[in-house]
């Protein structure tokens, strides 16, 4: 008799995952199990909290796609695009894109194919209107965020961090000069995002505890909130602590 080749795979996924829960290997990927797959999850933070650190991470374990509104602003900017020039001024002021292009922007994006199994959200929602936008929008499509990760920073260490943090240009990867070095070989092309020159940075906390910080009342109301501590311990120690406060 002819097995369900459907069921066939479900019961090889069970083995592998009682045989290695830490690793599986389906369709020649490694997929590591961190128990959190399929979530929609939404970065919250100051700027500088390490969102974009702790997602890159997450994003590469959980095989989902990592979607930062600053990152597609920035790239934007640099390509010299349409939308790159409607930004241009916001950014570099340290105040916020509007709330209409910017949920356009995210809308399009999730609807591509790569975000069906879960994703994580950072730097957006980042105002209640476009936190609302995005509860509305999901529900449409039959879903909703599984959960809001704030990780809570004070502002003086947030200032402390970003007049160190450099990246590198071909790559997007960050590091920080005090917090994590860069290896020495590529400290010559690493460069400092222009909108961490500490009185833009002064401005981005300013519009952070204005108009985004309250969204995270937003979220605990919607049951969906955690905080995890962030300033006091390295990049490696939170990612445990986000790990370990995800639901499974
Ligand atoms: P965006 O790019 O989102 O900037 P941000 O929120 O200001 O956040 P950052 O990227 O500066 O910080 P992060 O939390 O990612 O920290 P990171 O991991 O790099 O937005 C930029 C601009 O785009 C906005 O100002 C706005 O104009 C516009 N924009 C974006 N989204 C928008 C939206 N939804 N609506 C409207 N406008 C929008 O870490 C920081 C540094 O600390 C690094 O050097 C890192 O190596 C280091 N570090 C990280 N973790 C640790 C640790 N545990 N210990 C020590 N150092 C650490
Ligand atoms: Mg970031």
């Amino acid at each position: 008799m002819r097995r369900d080749p459907y069921a066939i795979l479900a019961a090889r996924i069970v083995r592998e995952m009682q045989d290695s829960p830490e690793k599986i290997n389906m369709w020649g990927k490694t997929w590591k199990g961190t128990g959190c797959m399929g979530l929609k999850i939404v970065m919250l933070g100051a700027p500088g909290a390490g969102k974009g650190t702790q997602a890159v991470r997450m994003a590469q374990e959980m095989g989902v796609p990592h979607i930062s509104t600053g990152d597609i602003f920035r790239k934007n900017l640099r390509e010299g695009t349409d939308l790159g020039k409607q930004v241009q001024e916001y950014l570099n002021s340290g105040g916020l894109v509007p709330d209409s292009l910017t949920c356009d922007i995210v809308a399009d994006r999730l609807q591509e194919s790569d975000c069906a199994n879960g994703y994580i959200l950072d730097g957006f929602p980042r105002s209640v209107p476009q936190a609302e936008m995005l509860t509305e929008f999901l529900a449409k499509h039959g879903g909703k965020i599984d959960v809001a990760v704030n990780v809570d920073v004070p502002d003086e260490v947030i200032v402390d961090r970003l007049s160190a943090r450099r990246s590198n240009p071909e790559t997007g990867e960050v590091y920080n000069l005090k917090f994590n070095p860069p290896p020495p070989e590529i400290a010559d092309k690493l460069i400092q995002r222009d909108d961490d020159k500490p009185e833009t940075v002064q401005e981005r906390l300013r519009t952070y505890h204005e108009t985004t910080e309250p969204i995270i009342d937003y979220y605990r109301t919607l049951g969906v909130l955690v905080d995890v501590p962030g300033a006091d311990a390295g990049p490696d120690e939170i990612y445990r602590r986000i790990m370990d406060v995800l639901p499974k």
